[in-house]
């Protein structure tokens, strides 16, 4: 489905760990339903029934029980079942839709964290989401070292993902640069250092120049 064949709106939060994304996220519920817009809040993995059952064996799971490309199978699977059975029928609805992490999540963490071939993600992606496209990416950028260090003092307990080795978190940052490099149209980079308030400031204004929301 093409942007301009739908009503709706997809957008986009990523970011390493401990980004601040899911603050923004619903920061940006709240302002939105503020202004009686409808929206629809969701994430990948996760955003379906079977999606939580994937999240559960993706981040529950032991370090060393799942290979790489089984993972990347797994993260394609919760999104083909996420696009067909909730977001495109939410857009063709003309819902605004907020989604925690898409896409450029597999490109940074499959590709640049686990190395896996970045032609075989692309394909993937697109057999997940059959032409689906995100309309706007905000991304969230933060020193990989600060987000884990964030989650710490939250008392996050970390999982399967979170508990790599540093380097492997960094690679995941490159991978976001790359991708907003690839796609300077879509994805903006938001400095995560800021307050979370003034991040939510150049959110809204980005939303109301590019979407056209007032
Ligand atoms: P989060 O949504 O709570 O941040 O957790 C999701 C985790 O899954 C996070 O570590 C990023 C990871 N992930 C991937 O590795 N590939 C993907 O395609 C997606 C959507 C998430």
């Amino acid at each position: 489905m093409n942007n301009q064949d739908r009503l709706g709106k997809l957008i986009i939060f990523e970011g390493v760990e401990g980004c601040g994304k899911t603050t923004q996220v619903n920061l940006t519920r709240q302002w939105l339903q503020s202004l009686g817009v409808e929206v629809v809040v969701t994430r990948e993995p996760g955003g379906t029934e079977l999606g939580m059952e994937l999240r559960r064996i993706l981040l529950e799971s032991p370090q060393g029980t799942i290979v790489d490309r089984a993972e990347l199978l797994l993260y394609a699977a919760d999104r083909a079942q996420h696009v067909d059975s909730y977001l495109k029928p939410l857009l063709n609805q003309g819902k605004i839709i907020l989604c925690d992490r898409f896409i450029d999540s597999t490109i940074a963490y499959q590709g640049f964290g686990r190395k896996l071939d970045l032609d075989l993600i692309l394909q993937l992606n697109a057999i997940a989401t059959q032409g689906l496209e995100r309309d706007l990416v905000f991304w969230l950028d933060i020193d990989p070292a600060i987000g884990l260090l964030r989650k710490i003092g939250n008392h996050d307990q970390f999982d399967r993902i979170e508990q790599e080795k540093l380097d492997f978190h960094y690679r995941i940052r490159q991978g976001y640069q790359h991708q907003a490099a690839n796609y300077p149209q879509i994805i903006h980079r938001l400095d995560g250092n800021q307050s979370p308030e003034l991040i939510q400031t150049q959110i809204q204004a980005l939303m109301k120049t590019l979407i056209r929301i007032y």
